[in-house]
């Protein structure tokens, strides 16, 4: 699959750990920045840009992560066609996919280690929507963005 990563600057060392982690299952890691610790990012920046890759089809999925994961998630919420989901253990990652069909992956920097974060990166990866029963709630999500959410520029997808 190929994926978009992207980070604030508190958490690039954990989007390099993730993408050498999903490069070695075969994975193709597209980097989306930032790519310095040391230089002030500001998460909707990132957040935007790879929510606007998954929704535009330039990758399939996204992983994002932040101080919390949760800034850098709202972000991408913005953007229409965007699921994003901040996870913290394995169980909610394989579920957010499952039953929310999510198309992208957020996590805290400061939350969870790098090893935990591979284990969720997994639940994530290896998890398939389940469509059926949850697509109608599925489709009141997007609902939810026609009403609120059609500006100048329409929805990406
Ligand atoms: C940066 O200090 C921090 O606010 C950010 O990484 C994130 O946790 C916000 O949700």
């Amino acid at each position: 699959m190929k994926i978009g990563f992207g980070c604030d600057h508190t958490a690039v060392e954990l989007k390099l750990a993730l993408m050498e982690h999903l490069r070695e299952q075969g994975h193709e890691c597209v980097d989306y920045g930032t790519k310095e610790a040391g230089v002030r990012m500001d998460y909707p920046v990132v957040g935007k840009r790879v929510a606007e890759a998954v929704a535009g089809g330039e990758v399939e999925k996204g992983v994002l992560v932040c101080g919390t994961g949760v800034g850098i998630s709202l972000s991408a919420n913005k953007v229409p066609g965007i699921r994003a989901a901040v996870c913290s253990e394995p169980y909610t990652a394989c579920m957010t996919v499952r039953h929310n069909n999510a198309n992208i992956l957020a996590m805290g920097a400061r939350v969870v280690g790098t090893e935990l974060a591979k284990m969720i990166a997994d639940a994530f990866f290896q998890a398939e929507y389940e469509g059926g029963r949850h697509e109608v709630r599925v489709k009141m999500l997007a609902d939810i963005e026609q009403e609120y959410c059609m500006g100048a520029r329409g929805p990406l997808n």
